[in-house]
């Protein structure tokens, strides 16, 4: 049973040059690009994404970093490929709640800048691939 996850590098990952680290773990781990796209994130797209955050502290600054640059969009798929992308990022957090040896653990200092996100359930991963890529 396979699966799909959206998984953005965000704009920090692209600024430091970690998209070949974050596609090379993506694939070591077994998992498949299905789609694989740079672009700057509009204000609308941003929004829709992270609807769920509206009027929290956080989510004014995390829109204008969201789309403050070119971000890498891509769809990934295998079997348990949401939690399986879950894991290599770690938690949201980088230094109270990702693991040493996940992306953000690895990589990350700042929650707002933690270099990756990936859906977090199978309807959050079909509303994002939608949103992302509406040809799929
Ligand atoms: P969230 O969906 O809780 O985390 P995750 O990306 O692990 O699914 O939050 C979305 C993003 O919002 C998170 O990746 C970084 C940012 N954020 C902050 O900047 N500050 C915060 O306190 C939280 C909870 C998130
Ligand atoms: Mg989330």
């Amino acid at each position: 049973m396979s699966e799909r996850t959206l998984v953005l590098i965000k704009p920090d990952g692209v600024r430091r040059a970690l998209v070949g680290e974050v596609l090379s773990r993506i694939e070591r781990k077994g998992l498949t690009l299905v789609a694989l796209e740079l672009r700057t994130a509009t204000t609308e797209v941003a929004a829709a994404h992270y609807a769920e955050h509206e009027g929290k502290p956080f989510y004014d600054g995390l829109l204008e970093f969201i789309t403050g640059g070119p971000l890498v969009a891509a769809v990934v798929e295998g079997p348990r490929a949401i939690a399986a992308f879950r894991q290599l990022a770690g938690g949201t957090d980088p230094v109270e709640k990702a693991a040493t040896g996940s992306i953000r653990g690895d990589f990350g200092l700042e929650t707002q800048f933690n270099l990756v996100h990936g859906s977090d359930s199978t309807a959050s991963a079909e509303r994002e691939i939608g949103l992302w890529f509406p040809s799929l």
